[in-house]
């Protein structure tokens, strides 16, 4: 009985799960500008979802350092934490990006 309560336990919380299941709690410094999903909403504004999570990794410590000395990004990220960045950084990998628009 005390193993299938176990093997229960383990089987409801897969590991990892917490961390993507809901949004983290910083995404609304992000959102605006990347949305929600990851599907920017501004012109100019890449769009996150689905991309390789060592690449945002990356890039986001790229921004905190200064080897990307883009402004509008270094301030967003200003006030976070490193475990804010990866938390959000697995966030918009696991997004599903939405087809290419077709542009005339
Ligand atoms: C005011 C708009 C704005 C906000 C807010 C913002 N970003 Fe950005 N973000 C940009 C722009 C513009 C770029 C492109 C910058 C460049 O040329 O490097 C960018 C680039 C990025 C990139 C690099 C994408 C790539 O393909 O190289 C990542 C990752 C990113 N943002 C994550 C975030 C996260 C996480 C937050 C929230 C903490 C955030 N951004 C908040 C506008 C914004």
């Amino acid at each position: 009985m005390r193993i299938f309560l176990i093997a229960a336990l383990c089987l409801a919380v897969p590991p990892g799960f917490a961390q993507t299941s809901s949004p983290p709690s910083r995404l609304g410094l992000c959102a605006a500008c990347h949305g929600e999903t990851g599907q920017a909403h501004m012109p100019g504004v890449p769009n996150l979802a689905g991309q390789r999570l060592d690449y945002l990794r990356d890039a986001l410590q790229q921004y905190r350092d200064g080897r990307r000395n883009v402004p509008v990004m270094r301030a967003a990220i200003g006030p976070l934490n490193d475990a804010e960045l990866d938390a959000l950084a697995r966030w918009y990998s696991v997004q599903v990006a939405a087809p290419p628009q077709v542009r005339s």
